[in-house]
């Protein structure tokens, strides 16, 4: 770990006009998280300060922002004359913190790990001024190239449009990523020009600015995978996709089992512990702890659960916010749980609604029960106690409790508290006429006769 203090400016003011969507680019989401959010979090995970640079007015970029790093600083950049002029927007976070490494990061480039900007800056700890996270594209076109003299040293940077015929058939280009050890970065990046085939001021000649002033850069190599940039609807599908690999990778590496890891959808803070399994094609929505011993079966969808040691769910379950599962719970198929408390080893296997309560431990839940707990206005809850048993196709209309132990006849509307221990039927009582089958053919049978005639 580099013994420096480090800054990171995070580039998020661009338009993104090629995501053809009013949201804002860096608001689009991977793994149910922004791409903004995406690069903040790997920036607080290196520990340095924060600095971000936003389009005059996105009030929605700068709430994201505050919400995952709280004290982060935000700089409106006036207007989009280039990515050097972004950098200087921040001013002064990078005035205040000379003593800093500078790392700048695109918020467009979500993927970007740890290890690599780790890379990025030990390549500075031994001696580089600057250093470009750079990477061998298999279809350059649209990124600049790193121009590197025969030593290994970065010369410059050349964007595609003022590139020359041979400059374009480099095939390592620029990332985007830039990190710098320079006694003030500011001066260096407003000695910048926008004497180019765009007008702009790019950050990219800062390599041959610096090293007019003898300043060396180098370049770090990275996958093309750790700094795919997000600028089309299929560019934001094709990261997901990296993403998702690599969170798979993961929790199989930690000892989770997944039969077809590729059908397996994850959410950024999807945490599954060791010796769960987890079948094909189960979506994970976000805020979902699974914990060890549990199996997950396929077709599930689920979302800001927790599930204990050694829970069954589904196949095709489906649990919703505030589905709070004990140890060796077992929800079946078609079984629907919102805001639910289920105590340990409680039942509910098939074909149920249970919104909005809570099932004691031991109960069970029989098929086709409903927990009625809206009535078109509010909400309400329903008490399952522990180890009650809800027969069959019955309606729980809330609020309602039913007692610890007590049973509920199938097919019953329950609308007033059972008791502990009492059996309730909310149905009418069954009658039954002795004969009444076969008088009524013989009936049915000379009418039908008398009509024919
Ligand atoms: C940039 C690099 C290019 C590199 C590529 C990698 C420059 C000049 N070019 O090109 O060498 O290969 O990224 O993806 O740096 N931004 C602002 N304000 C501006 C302009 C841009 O905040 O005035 C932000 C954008 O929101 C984005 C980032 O800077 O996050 C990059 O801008 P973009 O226009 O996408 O640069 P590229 O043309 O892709
Ligand atoms: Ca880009």
């Amino acid at each position: 770990m580099s013994p420096r203090p480090c800054l990171f400016v995070v580039l998020a003011a661009g338009k993104g006009t090629r995501m053809k969507s009013a949201l804002p680019k860096v608001l689009h989401k991977i793994a149910g998280q922004s791409l903004l959010a995406h690069v903040l979090q790997t920036a607080s995970q290196m520990g340095g300060d924060v600095a971000v640079v936003v389009a005059p007015g996105s009030d929605a970029v700068k709430a994201e922002t505050s919400r995952i790093v709280p004290r982060a600083q935000i700089f409106e950049q006036p207007a989009q004359r280039g990515t050097a002029d972004a950098v200087l927007a921040a001013r002064p976070a990078l005035a205040a913190r000379s003593e800093c490494d500078v790392i700048v990061l695109f918020a467009d480039t979500p993927l970007i790990r740890t290890e690599v900007l780790g890379a990025l800056r030990a390549a500075l700890d031994a001696g580089a001024g600057i250093a470009v996270l750079g990477f061998r594209a298999q279809n350059p076109t649209g990124y600049g190239r790193l121009l590197v003299d025969d030593h290994g040293e970065l010369t410059a940077i050349r964007e595609e449009k003022d590139a020359s015929e041979a400059e374009r058939k480099i095939d390592l280009c620029n990332s985007g990523v830039m990190a710098f050890r320079v006694p003030n970065v500011s001066e260096l990046l407003s000695r910048i020009g926008s004497d180019n085939a765009k007008g702009e001021f790019y950050l990219t000649d800062a390599i041959a600015v610096g090293r007019d002033h003898g300043i060396r850069a180098t370049v770090v190599a990275c996958d093309a995978d750790d700094v795919l940039g997000i600028n089309t609807q299929e560019q934001l599908a094709e990261a997901e996709a990296v993403w998702q690999r690599r969170a798979r990778s993961e929790l199989m590496r930690n000892g989770v089992t997944m039969i077809a890891p590729e059908t397996v959808w994850l959410s950024f803070d999807t945490q599954i512990a060791a010796e769960v399994t987890v079948e094909p094609n189960v979506f994970f929505g976000s805020g979902v702890l699974v914990e060890s011993g549990a199996r997950i079966l396929a077709f599930s969808h689920i979302e800001g659960a927790s599930i204990g040691r050694g829970v069954r769910v589904g196949p095709f379950a489906r649990l919703r916010p505030g589905a709070r599962l004990a140890a060796d719970v077992h929800i079946g198929n078609f079984v629907e749980v919102k805001n639910v408390t289920i105590g340990e080893g409680a039942k509910a296997n098939h074909l149920s609604y249970l919104g909005d309560g809570s099932v004691g431990a031991g109960a069970n839940i029989g098929a086709g029960t409903i927990f009625c707990n809206y009535d078109g206005f509010n909400k309400a809850r329903t008490e399952v106690g522990d180890g009650a048993f809800i027969g069959s196709n019955s309606s729980l209309v809330a609020p309602v409790k039913i007692g610890n132990g007590a049973y509920v006849g199938s097919g019953s509307v329950i609308t007033k508290d059972v008791a502990p221990g009492a059996l309730a039927l909310g149905r009418n009582a069954q009658e039954e006429r002795p004969g009444w089958a076969e008088k009524f053919r013989i009936m049915m049978t000379r009418r039908k006769a008398a009509e024919k005639k």
